[in-house]
C-alpha cells in the first residue's frame, strides 16, 4: 500500500546523567514531540510547519531544521521523485536540555521510513537523526537520539561504527526535572568545555560512569545516584546555570538519589528511588531553590519511557 501520511511521535531524553557526557540518554515518558510527513506529489520541494512550544524559535528552512536535514537525507536515500510536506508540534521546549531537536529529528526519520518504505534498521535510523542534531548542536552527539529512537536507558558503546546498547534501568526509577528559564544554546554549552582533561579527573569519571552502570546491574538506585557526579563537563558549564549548586543540594537534601544538568541544559534532573521519596516533591523542591534565586522555572517528574513510534497512517 502507497502511504500519503504517517505520523509519528518521540520522546523527551535526557543526556549525559553525570558522567556519560555523550554516552548515556535516557527516553522520558512526560513530555513528546508530534510530526506529520505528507506526500507531496506535484515536485520534490521540501515544506516545514512548526507550531507548539518554542515552534517561533525553529528554523523552517530545510537545511537549518533538524526535521528537514533527516527527509533530505531519507528523500535521497529512497528512489521516489517526491517532496514532503512536514508538519511538526513541539511538546519540548528548544533549547531545555530535554533533546527537543533530536525528539523532532527522531520522529521525522521514523514516520518519513515508514513513509517511503525504506525499512531502515534503527541503527540507521539513529545515524540520520544525528545528522539532524549536528544542524542544532553543530556536533554530531548521538546520545539524545538513539534514547529518543530505542526508549529506555542507552549506552552509545562505540560512535564509529555507531553501536549502541539499550539497557532496562530498576523498576522503581523515577526522575524529577526542573527547567529554568534560562537561555542559551547547546552549541554554547559545548563551546565552554574543555579540550584536554587531566588525568585524575578521567579516572574520576570513568569511576562515575561504571558506579552508575553498576548501579543498575545491582537494581540499585542509591549506587546509580553516586555515579551521577561529573568532575570535567559539569563544572565547566555551571557558570551557565545560576543557582545550579543550591539546586543539587536541596534537591539531594530532599531525597534525590543522585542529581545533575540535563544534556547540555539549562534544566537540571534528579533520579529518584520511588520506594523512598516523591519525584514530584523533589521536581517542585528544585523549582522553590530556583524561586529562591529569582529564576523562574517549571517542572516535570517522569519515569524512564518507550522511543519514538508510528501513530497514524493512511
Ligand atoms: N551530550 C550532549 C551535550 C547532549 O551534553 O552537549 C546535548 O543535549
Amino acid at each position: 500500500m502507497v502511504l500519503s501520511m504517517v505520523e509519528a511521535i518521540a520522546p523527551a531524553t535526557s543526556a549525559n546523567l553525570g558522567a556519560g557526557f555523550d554516552v548515556f540518554g535516557v527516553a522520558l515518558d512526560v513530555l513528546f514531540d508530534r510530526v506529520l510527513v505528507e506526500r507531496i506529489v506535484a515536485n520534490k520541494t521540501i515544506e516545514i510547519t512548526v507550531d507548539g512550544e518554542g515552534a517561533e524559535e525553529i528554523p523552517r528552512e530545510p537545511e537549518k531544521n533538524t526535521a528537514g536535514v533527516v527527509a533530505k537525507e531519507l528523500l535521497k536515500l529512497s528512489r521516489e521523485k517526491c517532496g514532503l510536506r512536514i508538519k511538526i508540534h513541539k511538546g519540548i521546549k528548544p533549547g531545555s536540555g530535554l533533546g527537543s531537536s533530536a525528539a523532532s529529528a527522531a520522529a521525522a526519520a521514523v514516520a518519513i521510513n515508514e513513509l517511503l518504505g525504506l525499512e531502515l534498521s534503527q541503527l540507521q535510523l539513529i545515524e540520520t537523526a544525528t545528522l539532524g542534531e549536528m544542524t542544532s548542536a553543530g556536533a554530531p552527539h548521538a546520545d539524545n537520539v538513539s534514547a529518543a529512537i530505542l526508549g529506555d536507558f542507552i549506552v552509545i558503546t562505540s560512535r564509529k561504527p555507531l553501536e549502541v546498547l539499550k539497557l532496562k534501568l530498576p523498576p522503581n526509577v523515577e526522575f524529577a526535572i526542573v527547567s529554568p528559564e534560562i537561555k542559551f544554546n547547546t552549541s554554547l554549552a559545548r563551546s565552554v568545555l574543555p579540550r584536554k582533561v587531566a588525568l585524575s579527573s578521567m579516572i574520576y569519571n570513568v569511576s562515575r560512569a561504571a558506579t552508575f552502570i553498576a548501579g543498575i546491574t545491582l537494581n540499585n538506585i542509591e549506587i546509580m545516584g553516586k555515579g551521577m557526579n561529573d568532575m570535567v563537563v559539569e563544572p565547566a558549564r555551571a557558570h551557565l546555570i545560576p543557582g545550579l549548586n543550591h539546586v543539587k543540594k536541596k534537591a539531594l537534601d530532599a531525597g534525590a538519589a543522585g542529581v545533575t544538568i540535563s544534556g547540555a541544559g539549562p534544566s537540571v534532573i534528579a533520579l529518584v528511588d520511588s520506594k523512598r521519596a516523591d519525584a514530584e516533591k523533589i521536581a517542585l523542591t528544585m523549582v522553590e531553590a530556583f524561586d529562591e534565586l529569582g529564576v523562574k522555572s517549571r517542572s516535570f517528574h517522569a519515569k524512564p519511557g518507550p522511543g519514538a513510534k508510528v501513530v497514524r497512517k493512511e
